[in-house]
């Protein structure tokens, strides 16, 4: 099929440039989309044989669920049973933003989101392209990040394309997303409520709303089997072979730079994702994701910086993991941990 391309001003969309995209997730056409976390691949929600064509467009296994996009809380209440009054407060706060909640499904939604089982989840997007697209469309949509499984996540309209291109009826271009990796999923039919996949929104800032809230066990220990569907499967992987350092600043960069002068002597084409600052390395290609100190820079830029050393040719990478300490550097090194298939070495 031809992919339409539709620009929009990301912060300020004009309505009438929309229109074409909506009417085609209206008509059950798949449309990919910016989000505040990454680009979505949109379909309406509630049209089964809309939705079966992202499993086909994505090669994503039918046991994976979809996650349902609203326009606001009123628009999330048809499709879940018996909400808890006393969630509001969560989602009044959090939404519109990136934060998706699992909760018991109603008759409305189709088998095929939710993979058979009998939850839903559901997120409103606060990116303004994501909302006025979902308000124009008149549905939810149902929308999982717009990449081929397993590859990184897109989070700009080049990336989606590259995986997208004639598998998609339109791609809505609104520039760069803001945060990068995708949203905190938490699970609230069960009390306390359980993390099933980390993201901007934090376990410290979800316990404020959901006391005794908890990470799935499979996020702290690697033998867990996780709860959520999407979690097992082999993610975010560049085709390089990428390895994380975490530690005292000057240690990793040290080791990635001696890292990197053996892979070359070597034969291998390198690459280095680093930091601001400092001594660096003679790579093929070094990348920078700002400073230690902003995370949110880094998290930005780390799925379009793995796409980057495939597109370079890069055979293998090494990167400045997230200092250790806050829980916004974890949900980042649950990412980068993924890419790497597990290469994550700890210096001093
Ligand atoms: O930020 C995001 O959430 C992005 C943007 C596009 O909104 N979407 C996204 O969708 O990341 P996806 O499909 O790539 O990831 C959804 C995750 C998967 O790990 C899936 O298994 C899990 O949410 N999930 C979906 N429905 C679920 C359910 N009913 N119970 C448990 N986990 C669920
Ligand atoms: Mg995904």
């Amino acid at each position: 099929m031809k992919t339409e391309y539709v620009e929009v001003d990301g912060r300020n969309p004009d309505s009438a440039a929309l229109g074409r995209p909506a009417e085609i997730l209206r008509n059950g056409g798949l449309v990919a989309f910016p989000t505040e976390t990454v680009y979505g691949l949109g379909a309406n929600g509630l049209d089964g044989e809309a939705c079966r064509k992202i499993f086909a467009a994505k090669e994503r296994p039918a046991d994976n669920p979809l996650i349902l996009h609203v326009a606001d809380i009123e628009g999330m209440k048809p499709l879940v049973r018996g909400l808890d009054e006393g969630l509001i407060p969560l989602l009044e706060a959090a939404w519109p933003g990136p934060l998706t909640v699992v909760l018991r499904r109603s008759e409305l939604v189709p088998d095929v989101v939710t993979a058979g089982g009998d939850t839903v989840a559901v997120r409103c997007p606060s990116h303004p392209v994501a909302r006025e697209l979902i308000r124009l469309a008149g549905v939810s949509v149902a929308a999982p990040s717009a990449n081929r499984s397993g590859r990184p996540s897109p989070t700009n309209a080049k990336d989606v394309l590259e995986d997208m291109d004639g598998r998609v009826d339109c791609v809505v271009d609104g520039g760069a997303c803001a945060i990068g990796i995708e949203s905190t999923v938490v699970d609230l039919t069960e009390t306390p409520a359980v993390i099933l996949r980390p993201g901007f929104y934090t376990e410290e800032y979800l316990g404020r709303f959901l006391p005794g809230v908890t990470l799935d066990d499979a996020l702290v220990d690697d033998a867990a089997i996780p709860r959520s569907p999407g979690q097992k499967y082999r993610h975010y992987a560049p085709k390089a072979r990428l390895t994380v350092y975490v530690g005292e600043p000057e240690t990793v960069r040290r080791r990635i730079i001696r890292e990197i002068g053996e892979a070359r002597a070597r034969g291998k084409k390198a690459g280095a994702l680093l930091f601001e600052g400092g001594e660096a390395p003679e790579a093929d290609l070094v990348l920078r994701q700002g400073t230690r100190e902003d995370l949110v820079a880094m998290s930005k830029g780390l799925f379009s910086s793995l796409r980057a050393f495939d597109r370079a040719g890069v055979d293998v990478i090494f990167a400045e993991g997230a200092p250790r300490g806050s829980e916004y550097a974890r949900s980042i090194m649950n990412r980068l941990r993924k890419s790497a298939s597990g290469r994550v070495i700890e210096l001093g």
